[in-house]
């Protein structure tokens, strides 16, 4: 029988099929088809994420140990079958698992590379909602992967950890379906050494208590959340928190070496945070932040409610990248990661908007800076398919940016900023197609579209000049 990829929520990509291939399994017979698939159909992704289920909520219990690296961990998962299920898979790199129940009844599990098979005591049927329960424990190892996406998933550093897991490194410390199009919402608890802070998304729902000379952090993300967004940086912080003119909450933490930066960084969270829902509309969670670690990662990442620098103190126009990640990416998300443009492209044309609003330089000279140069390697590459083997192309970021720019300018600011206030209203929490997109600019302007979108997405050379 066919295998039903996770359909993960209204609006998601279709999985491809040909993706949902059931793990061999040589005699399982008329069980076959009810094996939940290794990956969750991203075409370049094959064995991210898993099928067969939808995760609703992630419960995460965790200690970790800078001095021995030592993560211990216990996950509740809670998901919804979308097909009946004689086994599952989550996603987990290294540690080792102790234990696994569904539904408080002892489960079988075995492990093949990334994939941690599970095999529940009990039937699980389609549309049935269950809790898969795994102890674990281990030194997590960060991934070293591809191309340009250098190390990341958890990293430990002398005092802690750094945890920025895009694309695919939610599985180096939790069980998870690690894949942008299976949202869902999580509860931390995090016990450290007494000294130290543990920095994950959403707002603290208690005081942290001290015990036996440890802490335990308990922080909540009610809205939905991909996985590689989800964070538990530890470590010495120096923390502000206040709320921004508007009155949403703002967490600031900074490692002591960026002491220096910790207002400022306070500060211009607030004031970005507060001008951008007024450009893309609401902003989608309860609370905004930042945090700057000492470990030197050259990156940022936009972790849901609390974007992290690695190991720099960020230009107002990098802070308001993350920030703008806040509506595309987190909020919306993709389903697959080759539509990345709709993150990166839009966060970097929300530096350029942020840069002309701060009277820096205007979204037209970032532009024709851009376009003046023929011989750029990035009209080699159409940004509106990311390539696995250089996700984070320059492609993606500043020719994505640039689409956004040729769209601005052939539809209008009258069209284009209610227009990107639909795209983020219409699809708050959502997950979100290039086409979709494209469907809407031309609704909202009552114009073909479909040239414009497919020179500057689509092509391997430069587009025509803009008017
Ligand atoms: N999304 C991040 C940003 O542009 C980039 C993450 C890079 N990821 C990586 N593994 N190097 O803000
Ligand atoms: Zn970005």
């Amino acid at each position: 029988g066919a295998v039903t990829a996770c359909a993960p929520s209204e609006g998601a990509v279709a999985p491809s099929p040909a993706a949902a291939v059931a793990p061999a399994s040589p005699g399982a017979g008329a069980s076959r088809g009810t094996m939940g698939a290794p990956g969750i159909g991203d075409p370049d992704f094959p064995s991210d994420g898993n099928g067969g289920y939808d995760v609703q909520h992630y419960d995460l219990r965790l200690s970790y140990d800078p001095a021995s690296r030592k993560l211990a961990g216990s996950a509740t998962i809670e998901a919804k079958a979308v097909q009946d299920l004689t086994s599952f898979d989550l996603d987990l790199h290294g540690l080792a698992v102790s234990r696994v129940t569904v539904d408080g009844g002892a489960a079988g599990f075995t492990r093949n590379k990334d994939e941690l098979v599970i095999e529940p005591g009990r039937r699980i049927s389609n549309g049935d909602r269950f809790a898969v329960a795994v102890d674990y424990s281990g030194v997590p190892e960060p991934m070293r992967d591809s191309a340009n996406l250098g190390k990341y998933g958890f990293i430990s550093t002398p005092d802690g950890a750094f945890v920025t897991c895009e694309p695919n490194g939610a599985k180096t410390w939790f069980p998870s379906n690690d894949h942008p199009s299976d949202k869902a919402t999580y509860d931390f608890q995090i016990t450290v050494p007494e000294g130290l802070t543990a920095i994950a998304n959403g707002e603290m729902t208690g005081t942290p208590q001290t015990k036996a000379g440890k802490t335990t952090f308990v922080w909540r993300e009610k809205h939905p959340m991909a996985s590689y967004l989800a964070t538990m940086t530890t470590g010495k912080f120096q923390v502000r928190t206040g709320t921004s003119d508007k009155g949403l909450p703002i967490y600031a933490a900074v490692a002591d070496s960026f002491h220096g930066s910790l207002d400022q960084l306070f500060t211009e969270t607030g004031k970005i945070t507060d001008y951008w829902s007024t450009v893309f509309g609401p902003y989608p969670f309860s609370s905004t932040g930042g945090v700057i670690d000492d470990y030197a990662a050259g990156y940022a990442l936009e972790n849901q409610t609390k974007p992290i620098y690695g190991g720099f103190s960020p230009e107002p126009t990098i802070i308001a990248h993350e920030l703008a990640h806040q509506w595309f990416g987190d909020s919306l998300s993709i389903g697959r990661w080759r539509d990345l443009w709709l993150n990166e492209g839009f966060a970097t044309y929300a530096e350029w908007l942020w840069a002309e609003h701060a009277g820096q330089y205007t979204a037209d000279s970032a532009f024709r800076r851009y376009y003046a140069n023929a011989a750029d390697p990035m009209w080699n590459y159409p940004p509106g398919t990311a390539r696995a083997s250089d996700l984070f192309g320059s492609a993606v970021y500043n020719r994505g940016a640039m689409t956004l720019h040729a769209l601005r300018r052939e539809i209008g600011d009258d069209k284009f900023f209610p227009l990107i206030r639909e795209w983020t209203n219409a699809h708050r929490y959502g997950t979100v197609t290039t086409q979709e997109f494209i469907a809407l600019a031309e609704r909202v302007s009552g114009k073909n579209l479909k040239e414009l979108f497919d020179a500057w997405l689509f092509q391997p050379r430069r587009p025509a000049p803009i008017t």
